[in-house]
Formats: C-alpha cells, sequence, structure tokens
C-alpha cells in the first residue's frame, strides 16, 4: 500500500525476455518503465526534481513550473505539480500530440502554444526554450525545471539503477539505455561507475540525433534523440553506442508485442532493434537488460497505425522480407490512402 500517488513511482517490474531472441545465449530482461503512474521512465525524473527544489526552499507551493516538453517529462511534471497543487505551464509546439495535450489537460497543466518555429534558425526547440525564458521573466516566483541541465534529472535514475542491480544481484553485463536528455544514461552510468560495477552501458540514439556527433536530420519517432547535445552527456562512461532508424523502431515495436506480448512505445523498439544489432557480440551467457521507457498507447496513431508508417516512413520493400510480416499488404490500403504513400522503402533507398 502507498500513502499517495508518487510513493508508487519507481520500482517498475523487470521482466525475462525469453522468446525474442530465443534462438541466442544471452539472457535478456526489460526494465518497463511504463509501469510508472504517469506512464513513463520521466515521472522519476519529474519526481525527483520539484522534490529536491522543494526541501531546498528553491521553489514553494505557490511557485509556477513553466517547462518546455512535447510528451513523457510534460506528463510527469504535470502529475507531480498536480499533487502538490502547483501550477504548471506547459510550453508545447505543433508535433504535441492531441493525446498528450488531452493528458497534460487532465492533470490541470495549462498549455502554452508556440506556433511558429524560431525565424533564425527554423526550430521549434529554440522557439520553445525562448518562450519559457519570456515566461520566466514575466510570471513572478516561476521556476523551471530545466531538464536537459537539471542534476537531479539524472540523480533520480541512481535509483533505477540500484534496482535493477539488485534485482539480479549486481549480475549485469550489459545495459541498453535510450538517450534523449541523457538524464538514464548517466544516472545508471555514474551508479555504475561509482560502485565499480562490471556492467557495459550501451547507448540508444536515433538516427538524425547529435547527442554522439553527426547532423542533426529530421526524426518522426519522439522519446529518445536530441537536435543539440545535453548538457547532462558524459560520453565518457558509455561502453557503444548505435544508432536506429524510425523504420528500425516501428519494427522493434511490432516485434516486441508480437513476440512478448509488451505494447511499448518508440524508443522501447530502438532499444530492441540495437540489441539486434549487437546480438552476435555479446557473449554466451551474459546478462543483458533493456530499459523500456513507456508503454505504447500513446503511439497508437503513429507507430503501431500501418497507414502512418507507409505515408511517413515509405513501403517496405521485398527485400525486407522479414520486416514486410509486421505490416499490412499495401493492397489492402485504401487505394486513395495508398496513392499518396511513398513507394520506396527507405532502409534500401538510402
Ligand atoms: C519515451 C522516451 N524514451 C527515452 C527517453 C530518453 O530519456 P532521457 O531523457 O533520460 O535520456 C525519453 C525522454 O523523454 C522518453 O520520453
Amino acid at each position: 500500500m502507498y500513502d499517495e500517488i508518487l510513493s508508487s513511482i519507481g520500482r517498475t517490474p523487470l521482466v525475462k525476455l525469453s522468446r525474442v531472441f530465443g534462438d541466442c545465449d544471452f539472457r535478456l530482461f526489460a526494465k518497463l518503465e511504463g509501469f510508472n503512474p504517469g506512464g513513463s521512465i520521466k515521472d522519476r525524473a519529474a519526481m525527483n526534481i520539484i522534490n529536491r527544489a522543494l526541501e531546498a526552499g528553491v521553489i514553494g507551493p505557490n511557485t509556477t513550473i513553466i517547462e518546455s516538453s512535447s510528451g513523457n517529462m510534460g506528463i510527469g511534471l504535470a502529475q507531480v505539480c498536480a499533487y502538490h497543487k502547483m501550477r504548471f505551464i506547459c510550453v508545447i509546439d505543433p508535433k504535441t500530440t492531441q493525446a498528450n495535450i488531452q493528458i497534460l489537460r487532465a492533470y490541470g497543466a495549462e498549455i502554452d502554444y508556440v506556433s511558429e518555429p524560431d525565424p533564425v534558425t527554423g526550430e521549434f526547440l529554440k522557439a520553445r526554450i525562448d518562450r519559457v525564458r519570456q515566461l520566466i521573466d514575466t510570471i513572478p516566483d516561476s521556476y523551471c525545471p530545466d531538464q536537459y541541465s537539471n542534476p537531479d534529472n539524472f540523480r533520480a535514475h541512481y535509483q533505477t539503477m540500484a534496482e535493477i542491480t539488485s534485482e539480479l544481484n549486481g549480475d549485469v553485463d550489459f545495459l541498453f539505455c535510450a538517450t534523449s536528455t541523457c538524464g538514464t544514461m548517466r544516472g545508471c552510468s555514474e551508479y555504475v561507475h561509482d560502485r565499480e560495477l562490471k556492467t557495459n552501458i550501451i547507448a540508444v540514439d536515433a538516427v538524425g540525433s547529435v547527442i554522439f556527433g553527426g547532423r542533426s536530420a529530421k526524426r518522426l519517432i519522439p522519446g529518445h534523440g536530441a537536435a543539440v547535445r545535453p548538457k547532462l552527456h558524459r560520453p565518457d562512461l558509455t561502453a557503444r553506442c548505435v544508432h536506429v532508424t524510425d523504420l528500425e523502431c516501428v519494427v522493434g515495436c511490432r516485434r516486441l508485442v508480437r513476440e512478448e506480448a509488451i505494447l511499448a512505445g518508440g524508443s522501447s523498439g530502438a532499444v530492441l532493434m540495437a540489441i539486434e544489432h549487437l546480438k552476435s557480440e555479446l557473449p554466451p551467457g551474459s546478462s543483458c537488460v533493456a530499459i523500456f521507457p513507456d508503454r505504447g498507447e500513446r503511439y497508437l496513431d503513429t507507430i503501431y497505425s500501418d497507414r502512418w508508417v507507409a505515408a511517413n516512413l515509405g513501403q517496405i520493400c521485398e527485400t525486407c522480407a522479414e520486416w514486410s510480416s509486421y505490416f499490412t499488404p499495401a493492397l489492402t490500403v485504401e487505394p486513395a490512402i495508398a496513392a499518396s504513400f511513398n513507394l520506396a522503402c527507405l532502409e534500401h533507398a538510402k
């Protein structure tokens, strides 16, 4: 029994996945962060940031919290602020899904909508950050948690790694971790480093993200990846990084639900496909943990919609014979919609 809803954040289930890589000799466990009450791993960071700031007297019950987020962090903060009865303004842009806006509103968050990108860079991220600054400057007693630079974001994940380590008695050879603010990866890897544990941290990033170098490019699956390298990033603690395409995320998600009956979000599919990339290198008998950051319900209109996939990521060609089994054949789609599809399979058009 929990005294209040925020106490139920964390201690998420660790589930053995014995089917999806059934022909491999490593053991795989998934940490299901979608079991947090706000639906994602971001509940941990949101609660830690707000509670530490309250304890330190940086904020009080009358403070207005203002953050730019189009997804899970906004929802995590909305939940924590609702519990503490604090005003929360979430700065969003046109990429925010209707479902997420409805969830934010249901928690009592105020929505501040940025409709135009920054005129110089053409990016919404810059426009949203500027809007947060403007609100902070004009609203008295206001505070921005700034998940991209706040150390209480990554410190929340000492607990995440402590839970994983304790459940497996320290026997974790590889931890696969999706990255955006790098809070999860940094918290888990500092925990491992400080205790001299044997775990190798494998970062999972999006193709088109700049966290591990390279140029920023269009990405459609939210969650992992960043257009600007986050201040929390500590590359010295990561053994390796695997980049995953949007289409691979979709395939990973669909494979997870088919093989393990786990309906997970896009970055979980990315993590699964990163393991697919490295599976031949994982030593027999090694013990691997995959962090699955959220659930699939928020992605029903995108990742789990054949129409959306075909319209946005292209048709799956015959070369992807294995992958095509995860999608409805094109001919079963209404002709009007099929006509608007990009019929090239992006995986092989490169
Ligand atoms: C679904 C999902 N996956 C992965 C991440 C990346 O986590 P982090 O910001 O801790 O790097 C996030 C962050 O918002 C997320 O929402």
